[in-house]
Formats: C-alpha cells, structure tokens, sequence
C-alpha cells in the first residue's frame, strides 16, 4: 500500500488532476448520478455507463468520514453550495483528492430537482487540518457499533472544529483554500508560449 501525505494510508495510489482539470457531475435528488464528464471517468477509471445510474457513493472512499457527507447534504438542502475536500477512491482502488464544489439545482416550482458537482485539484495541496479532522472523526465513528451511532459521535466533534466558522464547513474550507494557495509559488511573469495552465503548477 503506498503512503500518502502525512504518513496517512489510503490504499492503492494517489492520482492527481491537472491544474486545468475540472471533474464535473450532476444528480438527482437522491445523489444518483446522471451525467458524468470525462475528466470523471478517467480520473476515477469508472466507465461512464458504470457512473451514470449508480448512486454518487460508487467513488466514496473509506477515509471519508460519513458525517461530513451528512453535513453536505443538509445544507444543500437547506439549498445553500457546499464547497468542501474530499478524497475519493478509483475502481481500481488508487484513490484522488479533489476541492469540491456542489449546488442544488431549483426547478420551476422551487424545489430541488437535483445537484451539481465540480472539483479540481486542492490548490497548494491538501491543509494538514483537514487530515487531522477527518482521521479524527473516522477513528471517532469506526468506534461504534453502528454508522448510525458513529455519525452521531462524530457529529459534536466536527461542530467543535466548526465552531469559528459557525459549523459552515465551505466557509472553513475557503479559509484554507486560502491559507494554501499562500504556499503556492506561482511565477510572476510567464514565457508566452509557457503559458498554459499546467505551466503553472
Ligand atoms: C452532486 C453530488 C456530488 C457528490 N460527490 C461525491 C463524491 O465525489 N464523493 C463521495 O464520496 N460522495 C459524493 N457525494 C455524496 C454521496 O451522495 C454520499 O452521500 C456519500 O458518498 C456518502 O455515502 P454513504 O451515504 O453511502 O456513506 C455527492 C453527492 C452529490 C449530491
């Protein structure tokens, strides 16, 4: 098993998207997919006809902690964007980290008619606060007997962590976007002909 950041165990590789690369896909109201871009397949090595119909947890990695999904989704219904980390894992068990951005979609009569992804590569990489948390709150919920109780245990110690931020987790993951993107050294000036988007990384 290869180790990945922090001397945390995965499983499988780290794949990585291009700076320019954006993993887009849309759902249902239930998390079902129904559209998936190409930078999804290839990143996540699922075939789109595998990906579309099946539920958005076909690429939910282990070291995700549920309450964080929990989260996510009760404040896109509550209808606000949820901007979030997260690591997913491929079919083939090699696994990618992406910053992600989702939306609920509003039909017509005002309700929610499904939602919408995109992510790209954590700029600057993945802030050793958000390993420290979810490894916290993974360890927290694996302790107990059911996924049920274990989110419920998680549930005041993502709050805790959450507190500055009001429990709004896209706010404290903006403030680490931020943090990170400080760490990145981007040249001032770029040789035209360099000057594509991976000639930034
Ligand atoms: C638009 C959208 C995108 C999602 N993207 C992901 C994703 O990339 N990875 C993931 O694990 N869950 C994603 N989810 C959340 C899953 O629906 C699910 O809640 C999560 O994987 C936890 O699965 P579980 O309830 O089986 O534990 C997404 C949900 C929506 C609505």
């Amino acid at each position: 098993m290869a180790e990945d950041v922090a001397g945390i165990r995965l499983g499988g590789r780290e794949r990585r998207l291009a700076p320019h690369e954006i993993v887009v896909s849309k759902t249902d109201p239930k998390g079902i997919i129904l559209y998936a871009n190409d930078v999804f397949c290839r990143i996540s090595l699922f075939r789109e006809d595998e990906l579309v119909g099946s539920p958005h947890n076909i690429v939910r990695h282990p070291f995700m902690p549920a309450v964080v999904f929990r989260l996510m989704w009760q404040r896109l219904k509550a209808r606000e964007e949820v901007f979030a980390y997260v690591v997913n894992r491929c079919r083939n068990g090699d696994h990618y980290w992406v910053l992600a951005h989702v939306t609920p979609t509003i039909g017509h009569d005002g309700r929610i008619i499904g939602y919408h992804s995109s992510r790209r590569a954590p700029p600057g990489g993945i802030p050793s606060d958000v390993l420290a948390l979810y490894r916290k709150l993974g360890a927290i919920e694996q302790r107990e007997t059911s996924r049920r109780r274990g989110m419920e245990a998680a549930w005041p110690h993502l709050m805790e962590a959450l507190a500055p931020w009001q429990g709004d987790v896209s706010a404290w993951t903006l403030a680490l976007v931020a943090r990170m993107a400080h760490h990145t050294t981007v040249p001032s000036r770029v040789p035209q002909s360099e000057a594509r988007p991976h000639a930034l990384a």
